[in-house]
């Protein structure tokens, strides 16, 4: 199946990666906010990212150019009547993105196959609101988008081998490297690394060492490019929160636990960067 436009549901951080991926790769792209003032916050990340890709020399001012033409924005879902293959990036709600593949699933062509850019939550359960279980999978983008070059494509019990196949190249055609997981919370990088990240936090609770040695240890011992805490207020507080706790709720193992820390911070409206407070100060 030849893929030519893209839909991408949300232009949030990652919707908003996606697009400009999916896009520099010379895709046409559609991209929807749930009204005008986000869509225009999401188009100016895509610009703001784009500017940093020329001013390192990534990009060209015309790949930019092109690039840009290339994503057209709307408020309505209606317009992905001419997608070839959707990402869905909406705020990690089950009842949200249940919303979303309802509507997909009867907007979009039959042929059309829809994926969910979740982190954590069941890609089965939005199938199975779809007439078209066998055309959607798990597409999972790692922030930032432009950067990190892992994709995982996650399969369910109903995704077809077809599917697989168009998904894996789509992939490979944006310059990502694909790793093919199965429909289990986490997957493969968040099953390792949320307990790795709730460990980090439990050594701050525990005062085993202060946030910048726990960070700096692991940064220069394991040649990481950012510490555990440091990489926990990159990611966000509240989505390390929801995703500990989604995990906690399916495997209903102590090792998903969030810490009482973490709790109380984000309850705090500590929750990293972007309020600008979270194990550091921004
Ligand atoms: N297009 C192409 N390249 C771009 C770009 C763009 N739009 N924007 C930046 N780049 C390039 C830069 O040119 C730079 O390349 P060089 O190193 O060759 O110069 C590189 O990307 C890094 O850019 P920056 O200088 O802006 O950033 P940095 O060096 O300070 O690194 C970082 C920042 C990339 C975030 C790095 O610290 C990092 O990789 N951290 C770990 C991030 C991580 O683990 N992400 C996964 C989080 S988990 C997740 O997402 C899943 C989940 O479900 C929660």
């Amino acid at each position: 199946m030849e893929i030519k436009t893209v839909g991408v549901v949300g232009c949030g951080l990652m919707g908003s990666g996606v697009a400009e991926v999916v896009a520099r790769r010379g895709y046409q792209v559609i991209v929807s906010e749930a009204n005008d003032e986000l869509l225009a916050r999401g188009m100016d990340r895509v610009r703001a990212s784009l500017s940093k890709a020329v001013s390192r020399g990534k990009a060209t001012q015309e790949e930019m150019d092109g690039t840009l033409e290339r994503i057209r924005g709307t408020v309505s879902l209606e317009d992905f009547a001419s997608c070839d293959l959707i990402v869905e990036a909406v705020t990690e709600d089950m009842a949200l993105k249940k919303e979303v593949f309802v509507a997909l699933d009867g907007i979009c062509p039959p042929q059309a196959i829809l994926n969910s850019n979740t982190s954590c939550l069941c890609v089965t359960e939005m199938a199975s609101v779809t007439g078209r279980g066998d055309k959607v999978l798990g597409l999972h983008f790692f922030n930032p988008v432009p950067v990190i070059k892992l994709l995982e494509i996650v399969r369910t019990i109903l995704t077809s081998e077809e599917t697989m196949a168009t998904c894996r190249a789509f992939g490979e055609s944006l310059g990502k490297t694909v790793v093919e997981a199965p429909d289990t919370p986490g997957f493969i990088v968040n099953r390792l690394l949320v307990p790795y990240l709730l460990n980090a936090i439990r050594l701050v609770e525990d005062q085993v060492a202060t946030v910048e040695d726990i960070d700096q240890a692991m940064k220069l011992g394991t040649n990481v490019p950012m510490g555990p805490l440091t990489l926990s207020d990159f990611i966000g507080l509240d989505t390390m929160l929801h995703i500990a706790d989604q995990m906690h709720d399916e495997f209903r193992d102590p090792l998903y636990a969030p810490p009482p820390l973490l709790k109380r911070m984000v309850l705090a409206g500590h929750l990293g960067r972007k309020t600008g407070k979270g194990f550091y100060d921004y």
